[in-house]
């Protein structure tokens, strides 16, 4: 239950900094509507406090799981490159740059949230 939460709140948050990056290539006026303003905020720290919940829940704690101090370093570089790409990218191309690296992140993610291995970290 809280997994599938967990799952579904991670795609609404990729689906909306999607849609957020689609609109900035064409400038459109839509960025400055509320809720896409604040809804992106909600999710994200959702995201965050659902994966806490999670790891609190089975008992992981991420200095013994490694592949879950990978994940959460890698879902913080998400954000942070998706600020990058949304906020401050001065152009179309670092915008396009910030997109892919934001998207590199999340393929990591979602290798590390299935695999429950290490990617960078491994043999540690
Ligand atoms: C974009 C961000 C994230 C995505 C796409 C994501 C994706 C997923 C997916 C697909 C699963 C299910 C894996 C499976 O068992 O088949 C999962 C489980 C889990 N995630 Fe995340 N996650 C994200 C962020 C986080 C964060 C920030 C944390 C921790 C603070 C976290 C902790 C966990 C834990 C503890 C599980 C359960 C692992 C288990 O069943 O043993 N996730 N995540």
């Amino acid at each position: 239950m809280l997994k599938h939460l967990h799952m579904t709140v991670a795609a609404i948050s990729i689906l909306l900094f999607t849609f957020r990056f689609a609109l900035t290539l064409v400038n459109s006026e839509k960025l400055t509507l509320k809720w896409l303003k604040i809804t992106p905020h909600i999710v994200d720290t959702l995201l965050l406090g659902l994966g806490i919940a999670l790891s609190i829940k089975l008992a992981l704690n991420p200095a013994e799981q490694l592949w879950l101090a990978e994940k959460l370093f890698a879902v913080l570089a998400y954000i942070f490159t998706g600020y990058y790409t949304l906020k401050l990218a001065r152009n179309r191309t670092m915008q396009i740059i910030g997109f892919l690296g934001a998207i590199g992140w999340v393929m990591l993610i979602v290798r590390i949230a299935i695999s429950k291995e290490t990617v960078f970290l491994a043999g540690l």
